[in-house]
């Protein structure tokens, strides 16, 4: 993003301008502000007119949209450019879910007959599994599904599993493994029973430490109960992009399902790492998700950018960071299901835009990316909502919620959707020190108590909220949900200049890691570096050899 750009500066300009704004005043000066800043795509009410923006601050957010060529730069996504400039590669987690088909080439390969190939691949295992078809060594049909990934790899299929429990006709329960934290795997496995379980590990990389170090753990877990040559291969999928590697681990040919490079770990539940949610939830709600998403994306390729939904939200968030210096981005669904959603989110966009320079390598001179945090709403309420309302620093928050329940238990989702909405209703209109006396007054209390307590009561107001509205929350619209997400983040890089797809910034660390491990060893020797990282070597080589 240029800083010298004309939109940049009419957004600037519109920014010093615009510090007194209220939206409580926005709104009672604009009986429509809600159909104004408000629109639907598929099952989903975007209401984003709780932000503090005006019609001309929407102008020039659409304006620097367009000075930086938003529209442009989703066009070569689509098809296939390599807009991941930093490992030069194409972006395609969309081919992923193109159920047209419509061809996507890349270096002048149709990509659609390979993800249609894997597709097929998909649903025969998930077909299999589920029906009772494929046996463990011993025989027995697979009861229980463990997947064992970190990162895209594991939140992404983990956090659909979940919201659409309600669709699993548990038949075959899925467990997931990411923490290299031995207790995680030995919790997972203490009551399964090695006949009856098919582990798939998930790795795009097939090197990624925890993972194989799980895999190992597995692997020797399932060869303790069996003799059998062939119990690997009954009892072992790899979904990965290093063939080799699978192969390497003892696996055949015909286990291993292909992922590409042009599919980013934390976009990747569409392709074979979403298969755990198609071994528990069916192949059919797996293509009823796929087609959620693709509904999104095609909304994002052909809404005009003033009703695009991602678009929109982007330039909302951008508002909200890059301009009005909000830092952190809260998301806080209301609904047991998306229990999982703000830490899926916060890889997905996190990993994303936590950079610092742009394409070129320049030091961007704006702040970029948004810490985004956040739990199920109704528990935040009881725990950070303080400081949502009270706090000196404003954090933006999403609402997420469903208007029909995922239960039959009847008489709470009222008052859950009461809840959800009042909260976004609180952040906006606070409460002023006239209205905290009058309350105080009518309630019988004394002046000087009203004094003492006035000005802890005041509650600020004016704090930017999205509402995300779902009819309900089933595979198709949760799909357009994640798409939303996934595009929204898409237009935020774009306009920020910084490369969404490529995570340099995890490398360091994992390299460190590979030179402390040998050091931990009581023969190893520490090397020569800063005093804390050895005193902590010490007092844990220490402890350990007590
Ligand atoms: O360390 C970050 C990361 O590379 C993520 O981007 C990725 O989703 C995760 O690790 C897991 O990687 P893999 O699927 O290759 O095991």
């Amino acid at each position: 993003m240029n800083t010298q750009t004309t939109s940049w500066r009419l957004l600037d300009r519109l920014r010093r301008d615009g510090t007194g704004l209220r939206l409580n005043d926005l709104f009672a000066n604009d009986p429509a502000r809600f159909e104004k800043y408000a629109l639907q795509v598929e099952n989903i009410l975007f209401d984003y007119s709780k932000n503090l923006v005006t019609d001309d601050i929407m102008a020039g957010l659409f304006d620097l949209a367009r000075e930086v060529d938003v529209e442009g730069w989703r066009d070569r996504m689509f098809s296939g450019d390599r807009i991941n400039v930093t490992e030069d590669r194409p972006v395609l987690h969309v081919a992923l879910r193109n159920i047209s088909a419509r061809p996507i080439l890349v270096d002048g390969i149709d990509v659609m007959e390979q993800v249609s190939e894997e597709l097929d691949k998909m649903k025969r295992l998930t077909d299999a599994v589920r029906s009772g078809k494929w046996r463990g060594y011993s025989g027995k049909p697979i009861t229980d599904v463990v997947n064992i990934g970190i990162g895209g790899s594991n939140l992404g299929p983990q956090m659909v599993t979940e919201a659409l429990q309600k669709y699993s006709d548990n038949r075959i329960r899925v467990h997931y493994v990411s923490n290299v934290d031995g207790v995680q795997i030995a919790q997972v496995l203490r009551p399964l029973n090695p006949e009856q379980v098919l582990f798939v590990i998930s790795s795009k990389t097939f090197t990624t430490r925890e993972t194989l170090t799980n895999a190992e753990t597995a692997r020797n877990w399932l060869l303790a109960s069996s003799f059998e040559e062939t119990a690997l291969e009954k009892h072992f999928i790899a979904v990965t992009a290093n063939r080799n590697n699978a192969l390497k681990f003892g696996l055949p040919q015909e286990n291993i399902h292909d992922l590409w490079d042009w599919v980013g770990g934390r976009f990747s539940l569409w392709s074979a790492i979403g298969l755990p949610i198609a071994l528990s939830l069916g192949f059919e709600h797996f293509e009823s998700l796929l087609g959620g998403a693709y509904a999104m994306d095609r909304h994002f390729e052909m809404a005009p950018m003033e009703q695009n939904a991602p678009v929109i939200q982007a330039l909302i968030g951008i508002w909200n960071s890059t301009f009005l210096g909000m830092q952190s981005q809260a998301i806080l669904p209301y609904n047991q299901s998306l229990h999982m959603f703000s830490a899926y989110l916060q890889q997905a966009d996190m990993e994303s835009n936590g950079k610092s320079v742009d394409w070129d390598g320049n030091d961007v001179p704006y702040s970029t990316g948004s810490i985004i945090w956040g739990q199920l709403g109704i528990n935040g309420q009881h725990a950070f909502y303080q400081y949502l309302h009270q706090g000196k620093n404003i954090v933006p928050a999403d609402f997420i919620g469903a208007v029909e329940s995922s239960t039959s238990v009847r008489g709470h989702h009222e008052y859950l959707m009461a809840n959800f909405i009042a909260q976004t209703q609180a952040l906006m209109t606070g409460i002023d020190e006239t209205q905290v006396r009058a309350e105080l007054r009518a309630k019988g209390k004394s002046e000087a108590y009203i004094n003492n307590l006035v000005s802890h009561k005041i509650h600020q107001g004016n704090r930017p909220t999205n509402t995300i509205l779902m009819e309900r929350i089933d595979p198709h619209t949760l799909g357009a949900l994640i798409a939303l997400y996934e595009h929204k983040i898409f237009v935020q890089g774009i306009i920020w200049k910084v490369c969404s797809f490529d995570q340099w910034g995890v490398e360091l660390g994992k390299e460190l890691a590979h030179r402390i491990l040998p050091q931990l060893d009581q023969n190893g020797t520490v090397e020569p570096q800063d005093s804390s990282t050895t005193g902590l070597i010490d007092f844990y080589k220490n402890v350990r050899k007590k």
